[in-house]
């Protein structure tokens, strides 16, 4: 297996006194790791979560110069999204990051409150409003970053090739897979991230998408009991290319903290991980995505009109 890609140590050393990042799905696996490492180098986070109590016990443990607050966020619940943009905006401070990276996998089928697909609905389009309503927070607070935690299963998951379908978003027509679903909603991160870069073009809001390895995390848990994932099978699936929490981080942090991102609006940075062009398993920062759908600049700005109709007005 080719070794993880690690962020320069220059970098995770960087004063990051004054700035404040947004991180969803903070309360566990690698947004957890990646808020500890921004508090660590004395940022501002916030850890915007499903459970704000279990989060106010992660708060307590982060350790270093930066401050820790929590708000309440379900990316299933549209409502609950405009209420996190409310409170993350009524305090006047900026934003130098945010890191869209809640998600859930392989789930059964289902809705989100509003009705989407609940993989669709959670990755994409919680993540989307939630964008779209903090933009003009982040435009005031340039250079800033939005960085979108896709998955190499944007481009082929379990077998299932990544596809947008943009007139069965939400398996209406389709037989519902959980992976189809995922490789959909993964792919969907990185066209918005491409999105984002277009209409953001000379804003100095850089956005991007990232794939962060596959990680000992518990997003496994539709698919597999997450304690054997952590006892029993844990050795196999390291010797087969799962990486730790704190390796999973890497990409994540590289991409709102590296100064050489802004070079890359739009781009697609891959941890170490398993496309159809097995010689882009050594992942890069950036890579190009073997997803000729994720090159496709109509689909770009059509799933870009399709998910600002479903999400409502961002004001
Ligand atoms: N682990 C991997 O191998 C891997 C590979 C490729 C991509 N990724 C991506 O990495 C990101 C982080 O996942 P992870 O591996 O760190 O898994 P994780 O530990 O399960 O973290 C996912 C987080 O998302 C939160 N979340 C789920 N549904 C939510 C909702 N409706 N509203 C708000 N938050 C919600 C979860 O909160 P609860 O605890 O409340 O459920 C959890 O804290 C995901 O976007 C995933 O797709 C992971």
């Amino acid at each position: 297996m080719p070794r993880p890609l690690m962020a320069p140590p220059e970098l995770l050393h960087t004063d990051l006194t004054g700035r404040r990042y947004v991180v969803t799905g903070a309360n566990s696996g690698i947004g957890r790791v990646t808020a500890s490492q921004l508090v660590a180098q004395g940022a501002d986070v916030t850890l915007a979560v499903r459970r704000p109590d279990d989060a106010r016990s992660v708060a307590a443990e982060l350790d270093g110069p930066g401050s820790v607050d929590v708000v309440a966020l379900d990316l299933g619940d549209l409502a609950s999204v405009r209420r996190c943009a409310d409170t993350l905006l009524a305090a006047d401070r900026r934003i130098d990051g945010l890191l869209n990276n809640a998600g859930v996998m392989n789930t059964s089928e289902g809705r989100t409150k509003d009705g989407f697909e609940t993989q669709i609905g959670i990755n994409h389009l919680g993540h989307y409003l939630l964008t779209e309503l903090l933009l003009d927070r982040l435009r005031a607070s340039a250079p800033s970053r939005v960085v979108n935690v896709s998955s190499c299963y944007h481009d082929v998951a379990q077998k299932r090739t990544g596809e947008v379908v943009l007139d069965d978003l939400h398996f209406e027509r389709r037989a519902y897979d959980g992976w189809k679903a995922y490789a959909q909603a993964k792919l969907a991160n990185v066209l918005h991230a491409r999105a984002l870069a277009k209409r953001l073009d000379g804003t100095g809001v850089t956005a991007v998408s990232l794939h962060p390895g596959w990680v000992r995390t518990r997003l496994i848990r539709h698919s597999l009991p997450v304690w054997a994932q952590d006892t029993i099978l844990r050795p196999f699936l390291r010797a087969a290319g799962m990486i730790e929490p704190w390796e999973g981080a890497q990409t994540s942090l590289y991409t709102l903290l590296a100064p050489e991102v802004e070079e890359h609006p739009g781009a697609y940075f891959s941890q170490i991980g398993r496309y159809r062009d097995r010689a882009l398993d050594g992942g890069g920062w950036p890579m190009r995505s073997p997803n000729p759908q994720v090159h496709d600049d109509g689909l770009v700005d059509a799933l870009d009109a399709h998910s600002r109709q479903l999400v409502g007005p961002a004001a």
